[in-house]
């Protein structure tokens, strides 16, 4: 991250420069200068509050813009009091809008009371033209909406958010830009996501993902390289490579190269202790990358590999590119060559044209594979994507009678597969105080299962031998030894 030093050298130019990041510096450098101004009138720094919605890559995207915030002078503070509230929304199924547009009606009483106030979408939703022309129709009070593909420009619009009353939108249909070194704001000082990748080019039928993320673009890999060495310099020690589908990495580089010969790289990072990575697609996991997967030190022993449907007719409705049998044989050899690996999964149920024989088929392969969890979704209609145009959607009371069946087949499973560690030692990631009782820690395992064990803040962000005393379930309560 570039210090305070060296953004003096950007206020102090006429002209903001053409290129990137340094354009988006100079446009750092401008906000602070504004937000310093307002702290003067106002007597107090001036707060923000980024809330996330959807999956790790908002996240991610999330830590860019406080980091982005933090350097133009602005300090975190809970909703009600920030003067700067950003929603980064995700819109992979209808639930997730909805939660968004209930929190902007509260927004709405909150900026009555407090005009000054301003208030920022962008994320996924934004991305999709309904949403815009909904948010410009009911809730006319928001003051900046940009989308997922020109979020480096954050600096740039913020500039122009903090000069104007108007609403400002910037949307982009799609970019085959990356820009590299901008700030980051970490959640965690020991842990991190590292995008690999951006984008998906798989078009499953259902999903609207690559319509909002645009196609798929790998980073080079000495970006990636040199980003996970500095979080290391600065005490990270397990990294999460985001991707929509990581086994596809490094296809469209220029000299291109394998996701598994990327982890070779990664794995060679000196004091680097975890690696762990998401999401793989079963169609392009290949027999490299369980050899590297099996040999490494590093690579956590933690594969999510979405099933999505066992049927091998809903599959290819999908668009999935896989089959029942060809997942099984997957799943086996997976478990051949690394038996303590742990496998989770996301499902869907009440795709258009599901029956109840294929969703005893999507049992069978739960019963057959013995996940360590498993995400089930309700299947949600996207405006654009072909399942959305499909005649033969599946009424809600057979989804829901399809779905419970499905869970309880999954809970119990996930039950079976997570005791089986009990009694022994593992270690431990320590992330954070127990949230119920301070007096415990917890930890997260290799194979991602979490244990509440006594402790206290001196171990967060040490890996430690725990022994497994009992599950509970999902989780284990353990003693440190
Ligand atoms: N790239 C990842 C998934 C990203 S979305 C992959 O391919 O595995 C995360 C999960 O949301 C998906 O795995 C899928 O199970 C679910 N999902 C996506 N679109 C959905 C929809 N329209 N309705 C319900 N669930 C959906
Ligand atoms: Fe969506 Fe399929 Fe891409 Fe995953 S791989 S993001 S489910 S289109
Ligand atoms: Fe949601 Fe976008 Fe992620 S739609 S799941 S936030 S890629």
């Amino acid at each position: 991250m570039l210090q305070n030093i060296e953004l003096e050298q950007f206020q102090e130019m006429v002209e903001p420069p053409e290129s990137e990041p340094d354009r988006q510096y100079y446009f750092i450098a401008m906000a602070r200068k504004l937000t310093a101004q307002l702290e003067k009138q106002q007597k107090r720094k001036l707060t923000y509050c980024v809330t996330t919605f959807g999956c790790q890559m908002n996240a991610r995207d999330s830590e860019k813009l406080t980091g982005i915030l933090e350097l133009a002078g602005y300090e975190a503070a809970t909703e009600d009091m920030a003067d700067l509230v950003i929603y980064n929304t995700c819109t992979v199924r209808d639930n997730a809008n909805q939660r968004v547009y209930g929190r902007l009606g509260n927004l709405n009483s909150m900026k009555k009371k407090t005009p000054h106030k301003k208030i920022a979408l962008c994320g996924c939703m934004m991305q999709e033209p309904s949403v815009i022309e909904t948010i410009k129709k009911s809730y006319s009070f928001v003051d900046l909406i940009f989308g997922t593909h020109n979020i480096y420009k954050f600096p740039e619009l913020l500039v122009a958010m903090l000069t104007t009353e108007d609403m400002i939108i910037d949307i982009w249909k799609d970019t085959d830009q990356i820009v590299e070194n901008l700030p980051v704001e970490r959640k965690y000082a020991f842990k991190s996501g590292i995008n690999i990748m951006f984008g998906c080019n798989n078009f499953c039928s259902y999903c609207i993902v690559p319509y909002v993320r645009g196609r798929e673009r790998s980073r080079n890999p000495k970006d990636i390289i040199k980003e996970i060495k500095d979080l290391v310099a600065e005490g990270v020690v397990e990294v999460m490579l985001l991707g929509q589908n990581v086994n596809s990495y490094g296809k469209n580089l220029e000299e291109p190269m394998t996701f598994a010969e990327l982890l070779r790289g990664i794995e060679k990072i000196d004091g680097l202790k975890r690696i762990r990575f998401m999401t793989s697609h079963p169609k392009d996991l290949s027999d490299e990358l369980i050899q590297v997967m099996k040999e490494s030190k590093k690579i956590c022993r933690h594969l999510h590999l979405p099933l999505q449907s066992g049927s091998t007719r809903i599959l290819k409705a999908m668009n999935r590119v896989y089959t029942k049998e060809s997942y099984l044989e997957l799943a086996c050899k997976l478990r051949k060559e690394i038996p303590d690996l742990s496998i989770t999964t996301d499902i869907i149920v009440g795709f258009p044209g599901e029956t109840k024989e294929d969703v005893d088929e999507t049992i069978d392969v739960v019963k057959r594979v013995q996940y360590d969890n498993a995400f089930t979704f309700i299947y949600s209609k996207r405006t654009g994507t072909p399942a959305a145009a499909m005649e033969n959607q599946v009424p809600q009371e057979e989804v829901k009678e399809n779905f419970d069946r499905l869970l309880k087949v999954v809970q119990e499973t996930a039950r079976e597969r997570v005791r089986l560690l009990t009694g022994q030692t593992a270690e431990a990631l320590v992330e954070e105080i127990n949230e119920q009782d301070e007096t415990l820690v917890t930890g997260r395992l290799s194979n991602n299962t979490l244990v509440h064990f006594k402790g206290d803040s001196s171990l967060i962000g040490k890996i430690v031998p725990v022994k497994l005393k009992e599950c509970k379930g999902f989780y284990y309560l353990g003693e440190m030894i």
